[in-house]
């Protein structure tokens, strides 16, 4: 059974929303998330910018192809020549009378020197009491190690911390990001600024990514609406919880999914597979013999486009009490079996091109956690892993990114001490756990075969935890 969320429910309620008004308590509402036949993008959008910015092109395209209606800061005087150009309705707006949006973007690549900071702060401040509850902020900037000079250097890297805090600032469940686009990379953009404008990233807030040259072209045919289309995707640990929505979220937009869980786990996953109409892999991935198995099921079916490595476990107890078997085998399951599937799978030549890797992580692996040394070290191992192998998957026109989960509400974290548990919960900016389905849509952004940009990122999703930010 997953856990629910009773406060949530509590707080929502008239007598629930009274109470906790008038005893400080959070008042967390439930998040707005995708579902099929809403609309992509939340609009209407402002958009502002500093002068010199180079994305202004690549968002007037995907507003225009979404379609979506835009507003401009007063300060952002170049943009209706942009919007003319792409035939997309916009105009200036006005605190006063333009009402409510979406989302707010700040193309801020343009930003030269600390002082020229200060454009950022005019806009968010004219802004930010415009844009509606599970409305989206987005800020673009330029990688600091790209900048031409130190002051650049310095001004760029300063986002993060306007970023950091307006996702805390904003509340209202509305998320924001820092996207550092490296010159050169502006037209693999498209896939990560749909994404963080849609009510996909519903759970993500906070995060900083980053986009690199492309490691391959666009694949020729490729539809936004059904982005894994013909292709095959590996899921470990698709039985329950977090796996299986990634798997449902991978079949919902096209792919053949094949569905890998433990023997014990079979009734689930066959359940599964039928619904989704994937297939299923009974495997231990501890097994000796697992890489080869998996191989041997790629190669069958001409490669995989898509290896999500999400099985895990925990056996948490401090060092002194923990067991070696508790260590082994928390390393083996959440790390070293995903190590070994992916060598395997490379040495054979089994993901194919524009082939996408995809690891979990967790909050613990960036931030460390009472009685989970094995598992924290695991899942800091596995945002090794993505660093260590991005140039490699690079070179062959490839990548491999990781989620980092906060509180997701599954049997793992059901399992939790009630008081740890509500604290794990609340402490984030929308102060509610996160889904399954959070965790699976970033995923599948990883995987689009549209984000060709993205390589050794790790994304957290947790909305904006304050546990290891
Ligand atoms: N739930 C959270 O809040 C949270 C937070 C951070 C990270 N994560 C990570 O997300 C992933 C999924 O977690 P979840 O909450 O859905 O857990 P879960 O326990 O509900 O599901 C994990 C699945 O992995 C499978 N599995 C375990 N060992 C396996 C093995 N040796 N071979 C094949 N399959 C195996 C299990 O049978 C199960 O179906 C894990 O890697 C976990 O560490 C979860």
């Amino acid at each position: 059974m997953m856990a629910r969320d009773r406060y949530l429910a509590f707080a929502n309620s008239p007598f629930g929303k009274k109470l906790t008004g008038a005893i400080g308590l959070p008042q967390p509402t439930p998040l707005e998330r995708f579902a099929p036949g809403r609309p992509d993008l939340l609009g209407p959008v402002i958009v502002g910018a500093a002068q010199g910015g180079r994305l202004a092109a690549p968002l007037a395209e995907l507003l225009a192809a979404a379609p979506v209606a835009t507003l401009f800061h007063g300060e952002y005087a170049g943009w209706t020549d942009i919007a003319a150009q792409h035939r997309l309705m916009t105009g200036r707006f006005d605190a006063k009378s333009s009402g409510t949006v979406g989302s707010a973007v700040f193309d801020a690549t343009g930003i030269a020197d600390p002082d020229d900071l200060a454009a950022i702060y005019r806009f968010f401040h004219d802004t930010i009491r415009s844009i509606a509850r599970n409305g989206r902020i987005l800020v673009l900037g330029t990688p600091p190690e790209d900048a031409p000079n130190l002051a650049g250097r310095i001004a760029q890297r300063a986002l993060e911390g306007i970023v950091r805090s307006l996702g805390k600032e904003a509340q209202h469940n509305i998320a924001a990001q820092l996207l550092y686009v490296a010159p050169g990379a502006e037209g693999a953009a498209n896939s990560s600024l749909r994404f963080f404008l849609s009510p996909r990233s519903a759970y993500v807030s906070g995060q900083v990514v980053r986009i690199g040259k492309p490691v391959a072209q666009d694949t020729d045919g490729y539809d936004s609406h059904a982005p894994h289309a013909g292709r095959t995707v590996l899921v470990t640990g698709a039985a329950r919880g977090i796996g299986a929505a990634i798997a449902e979220v991978f079949a919902r937009d096209g792919a053949k999914v094949i569905c890998l869980d433990v023997p014990q786990s079979t009734a689930d996953l066959l359940a599964l597979a039928q619904r989704i109409g994937g297939e299923r892999l009974t495997l231990d991935i501890t097994a000796p013999e697992a890489p080869k198995t998996i191989v041997e099921d790629a190669m069958a079916r001409g490669g995989y486009d898509v290896v999500v490595h999400n099985a895990g476990i925990t056996r948490d107890k401090t060092i002194a009490n923990m067991t070696p078997d508790a260590w082994n085998i928390v390393m083996n399951v959440n790390l070293v079996s995903a190590l070994r599937i992916t060598e395997a799978l490379l040495d054979a030549d089994a993901l194919k091109p524009n082939g996408r890797v995809v690891c979990v992580s967790s909050i613990a692996g960036n931030a460390g956690n009472l009685g989970q040394t094995n598992y924290a070290a695991s899942k800091a191992g596995v945002i090794g892993m993505v660093q260590g192998f991005a140039p490699v998957l690079a070179a062959r026109g490839a990548t491999i990114n990781a989620v980092a989960p906060g509180f997701i509400e599954t049997q793992m974290t059901n399992a939790i001490p009630l008081t740890i548990r509500e604290a794990g919960r609340r402490m984030n900016a929308m102060a509610q756990g996160g889904q399954p389905v959070d965790v699976a849509e970033t995923i599948s952004w990883f995987a689009d075969p549209a984000s060709v940009g993205l390589n050794g990122n790790v994304v957290r999703v947790c909305g904006q935890s304050l546990i290891g930010a």
